[in-house]
């Protein structure tokens, strides 16, 4: 059964990495809207897997797609000691913010350099979430995320000059 949104959310995919990109302190319902949107990450980057030109720029997209759900499921964890509120990771298939079409990126290095400052930006976004949720074991949660991103990034840049050389 597709996973219900917090009243108000944003309704599609690109409209919620908007609001989630602006958000400083993250409320409950916030949290839920990053679940859904790391998870929706494992379909995204396996979409690009599946339109890279080898095979290792292929494993390296699909590994931060792996990456992606497992953030997904820190952030859940977040949510379970904030408000002791069960928010799983849906399955794909269960996901709203999958329900359209998903957007296709060309696997071309200035796409992955282009998507790489997003990822940096990420660890940026989940550091001042820990800096401002006052909770410490969220805050723990957020901070791995957000080394994993900075990973996510170096890895997209390799994957691009892979591609370039
Ligand atoms: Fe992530
Ligand atoms: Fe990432």
């Amino acid at each position: 059964m597709t996973t219900t949104l917090p009243a108000g959310a944003p309704t599609d995919l690109g409209a919620a990495f908007a609001h989630i990109n602006g958000v400083t302190a993250p409320t409950v319902d916030d949290l839920k809207i990053m679940v859904l949107l790391e998870a929706a990450g494992l379909e995204l980057y396996r979409g690009m897997a599946s339109g890279a030109s080898s095979p290792e720029v292929a494993a390296l997209l699909e590994h931060n797609g792996r990456e992606e759900l497992a953030h997904a499921h820190r952030v859940a964890k977040a949510i379970m000691v904030i408000s002791g509120e069960s928010f799983p990771p849906p399955a794909s298939v269960d996901n709203p913010y999958l329900g359209a079409a998903l957007p296709q990126t060309p696997v071309t290095a200035e796409a992955l350099r282009s998507l790489a400052q997003g990822e940096f930006a990420g660890e940026q976004l989940y550091e001042r979430w820990a800096a401002n949720v006052g909770n410490p074991d969220a805050a723990q949660q957020f901070r791995q995320n957000g080394r994993e991103e900075t990973e996510h990034g170096q890895r997209l840049i390799q994957a691009a000059e892979l591609i370039e050389a």
